[in-house]
């Protein structure tokens, strides 16, 4: 298949182009669009075969249910009956944004989107792109990050094109994407309300909203988010995580650098921008300053990929705070760190 690159500049729209998107969507292909955390993989969300693509262009198995997204809030309770007050709220205040929502779900919602599940995943993303290619459409579309199963999300057109290229019917690409990792999945069906995955809204936002002691933080719960499997948002590369804190964090990245240098691997360090030079002799990447943690999460897919294509075997990553956006980063890299 030859996948159409769609360019559109994000500052001035040009409908037109929105159109040709809008046109694939609803004759049940893919189009690749940038959104403010990743790009995603839409389909019609009322179209079962187009949904069924998916799964098999991304090799991703069918337990991992899909999210949702909308452009009006009046299309939240198509999907799901029961949107319980707390969950408006949250809506009320971060849509469009990188929140979604896990709710009861409406009998319009097919099984293949959920995983069988009784609940669905909706979000209205902060991407005009996105929103418009949604309105002309004239219906949800259901998106996955637009990587292959495991792999790091995509922050750009080629990202995409280098996993999908060939795949699918189209690729809109409207540059770098903001938030650059995925959005905070929230089930607001259980009081507290729980945090299935971190993401670009961050608990600390939550709970500016909810009150302090009604967000639980119990992340990943296999249970919950069938599809959450242990490694995930892998490069291709190996991965150590070092967690440790200050000069410690600093000896031990060395430690382990030098052993797999030493073992003739090509080795990568991806560090804070603040340590940087303590790394001489090693090959260095920088995800950003330590203590700007949005920039960092902006940088981590893309930073992640580029080791990929300059064919590093091993990276040695230097965790950073867990904090804010640094949460969402933290259980990233953790589960890139599992072997694969
Ligand atoms: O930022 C994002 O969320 C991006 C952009 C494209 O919107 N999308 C994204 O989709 O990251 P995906 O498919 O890569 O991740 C969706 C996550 C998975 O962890 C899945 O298990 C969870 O949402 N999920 C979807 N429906 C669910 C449900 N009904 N209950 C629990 N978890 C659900
Ligand atoms: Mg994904």
């Amino acid at each position: 298949m030859n996948t159409k690159i769609l360019k559109i500049n994000p500052e001035k729209i040009d409908l037109n182009k929105i159109k040709l998107a809008a046109e694939e969507i609803k004759k049940g292909n893919l189009v690749a669009f940038p959104t403010e955390t990743v790009y995603g993989l839409g389909a019609d969300a009322y179209n079962k075969e187009a949904v069924a693509k998916i799964f098999k262009v991304k090799g991703r198995p069918f337990n991992d249910p899909l999210i949702v997204h909308i452009a009006e809030i009046e299309e939240l309770h198509r999907l799901s009956k029961r949107v319980p007050a707390m969950a408006l709220q949250l809506a009320k205040t971060f849509w469009p944004g990188p929140l979604t929502l896990v709710l009861k779900k409406s009998e319009l919602v097919s099984d293949i989107i959920t995983a069988s599940l009784d609940t669905v995943a909706v979000r209205m993303p902060d991407d005009n792109i996105a929103l418009n290619l949604i309105r002309i459409a004239q219906t949800p579309i259901v998106a996955p990050s637009a990587n292959l199963f495991g792999r790091p999300s995509p922050t750009n057109a080629q990202h995409v094109e280098d996993d999908l290229g060939g795949k699918i019917e189209m690729i809109i690409d409207g540059g770098k994407t903001r938030v650059g990792v995925e959005s905070t999945v929230l089930d607001v069906t259980v009081k507290p309300v729980q945090v299935l995955r971190a993401g670009g809204v961050s608990v600390e936002q939550l709970m500016k909203v909810t009150g302090k002691a009604k967000v639980s933080k119990e992340l990943e719960r296999g249970f919950r988010s069938p599809g959450r499997l242990n490694s995930h948002y892998s490069p291709q590369a190996r991965l150590i995580l070092v967690e440790e804190k200050g000069d410690v964090q600093v000896e031990e990245v060395r430690r382990l650098a030098s052993k797999y240098k030493a073992q003739g691997l090509k080795v990568g360090i991806m560090a804070k921008e603040e340590n940087q030079n303590k790394y001489n002799g090693f090959e260095v990447k920088v995800i950003g300053k330590g203590t700007e943690l949005e920039i960092c999460a902006a940088n981590l897919f893309s930073t992640l990929r580029s080791f990929d294509k300059e064919r590093f075997e091993i990276i040695i990553a230097e965790g950073l705070e867990e904090h804010d956006l640094g949460l969402a980063i933290m259980e990233r890299l953790r589960k890139a760190a599992v072997p694969k």
